[in-house]
């Protein structure tokens, strides 16, 4: 397996090109599945998340033409509507071809997901929502049977929790459904925007996108036909790379970014001393002359991201002060704390809060990433860590960042991938 190793130590500088969303691509290829016409989506991300669910398309029969960053599909002629373990297993988001797979065809099979490091991820309300719309949902031998032979119909749903990915299958549901899907308490994330854009730009009419209340017209059956679609930036990576700059008291440039999309990441990033050059589609930011303690809360968009939160206690480890870091989503997205502790962090926990007190220096270390996020922020702090850190297990990492070595490098930093030895 490969790892990331690491000499901490150097001040960062230049501009980095910020790739595609991974979370808005997913969704955006399995609304795919709603046409029988070619479509092309841009500005994809070169990442391993990416490359499983186009791979899942064609096991249903779907046509795909993928380069790096463009992806020609056409989902004509798809032939199956089993999602098989085998693809469910190695991304849980592949749940979002349940949706879209019953409105076209009235019938599916989906592996159920599982749980991952951070927490045991039930799809109990996307499960709910589609019943509501007259689908017969059966879990069994480990998937989820969904028949609607009638085709769905339109529903009024209330999500108890606020769900990106629920709230996401039930958009391409809807969209195929006989009559008007009314979606209250959605989510508002910039990544269920687009999708609910490529859905109306197809047609449909949707009413309150960006808003927590949707309304769909389904078209009864009828097959999209969808136009180019451009991936919006990748506003994690691009916070990531933000804290990459406050953590080696840096100025870096990030391009392709569209700031309006992390303006949480960003006001937390002034409270610690930050500040920043704004344009429309560039991000300057300026380190802190003392890098301050900070307060997190995670909360569903536009509040402060879960996906930083790991991330920031990277940053906050080094700070002048006590940080106090609440986790409100997830009930394990605590890995990478025992991780940094190694790497010399002062950081407690208890429940879903946790206490991180300002260390002056982190020394290098071997540490092991978890789960997408907090490899990043072990990552993060390597980068500052007197000495060599390695980086282990870093897999989970290339599910979500496209090149990350390879851009740092370009910033300055002393960051290789090894092979492990025999
Ligand atoms: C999406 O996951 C993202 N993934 C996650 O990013 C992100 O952390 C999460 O939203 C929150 O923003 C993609 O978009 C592919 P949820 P999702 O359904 O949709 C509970 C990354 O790093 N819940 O919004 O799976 C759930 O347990 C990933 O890129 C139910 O109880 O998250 C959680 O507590 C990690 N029942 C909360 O809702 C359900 O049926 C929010 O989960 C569904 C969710």
């Amino acid at each position: 397996m490969d790892y990331l190793e690491i000499i901490g130590g150097n001040t960062l500088s230049g501009s980095v090109t910020i790739s595609g969303a991974k979370n808005a691509a997913l969704p955006i290829i399995a609304a795919t599945i709603l046409s029988d016409k070619a479509v092309t989506l841009t500005n994809l991300p070169n990442v391993v998340d990416i490359r499983t669910l186009l791979k899942l398309l064609t096991m249903l029969g779907g046509e795909v033409e993928h380069t790096d960053t463009v992806a020609h599909i056409n989902n004509a002629h798809i032939n199956s509507t089993k999602a098989v373990y085998e693809i469910v297993s190695q991304m849980r988001a592949s749940i979002l071809v349940l949706g879209p797979l019953l409105a076209r065809f009235g019938e599916c099979e989906v592996s159920l997901p599982g749980g991952c490091a951070i927490g045991q991820r039930p799809i109990d309300l996307h499960l709910k929502a589609l019943e509501a719309m007259g689908a017969h949902i059966e879990i069994k031998g480990g998937y989820v049977r969904a028949e609607a032979p009638k085709g769905l119909h339109g529903a009024k749903i209330v999500f108890d929790k606020i769900t990106v990915t629920g709230t996401e299958n039930i958009v391409m549901a809807a969209a195929l459904a006989h009559g008007t899907t009314t979606i209250i308490n959605a989510a508002k994330e910039p990544e269920v925007v687009q999708l609910c854009e490529m859905i109306r730009d197809a047609g449909v009419k949707i009413e309150g996108i960006g808003s927590s209340e949707l309304c769909i017209e389904g078209t009864s059956g009828k097959a999209l036909a969808f136009k180019t679609v451009e991936i919006i930036p990748d506003r994690i990576e691009a916070g990531t790379y933000l804290c990459a700059g406050a953590i080696t008291n840096s100025s870096i440039t990030l391009k392709k970014v569209d700031h309006k999309h992390i303006r949480a990441t960003i006001d937390k990033l002034e409270h610690m001393g930050c500040t920043f050059d704004l344009t429309d589609d560039t991000i300057t930011i300026h380190p802190a002359s003392t890098l301050l303690p900070v307060n997190l809360i995670t909360i569903e968009y536009p509040g402060f991201p879960t996906d930083m939160q790991a991330q920031f206690m990277a940053v906050a480890s080094i700070a002048k002060g006590e940080s106090v870091i609440e986790e409100r989503l997830f009930e394990n997205r605590f890995m990478h704390v025992s991780e940094l502790n190694r790497l010399g962090a002062d950081i407690w926990l208890k429940g879903s809060v946790s206490a991180v007190k300002g260390v002056d220096k982190l020394y290098g270390a071997d540490v092991m990433a978890t789960d997408l996020r907090a490899s990043s922020a072990l990552v993060l702090a390597a980068l500052v860590a007197e000495g060599i850190t390695k980086v282990r297990r870093i897999y989970h990492l290339d599910r979500g960042y496209e090149n990350l070595e390879g851009k740092l490098s370009a910033l300055g930093a002393k960051i290789s991938r090894k092979k492990e030895s025999k």
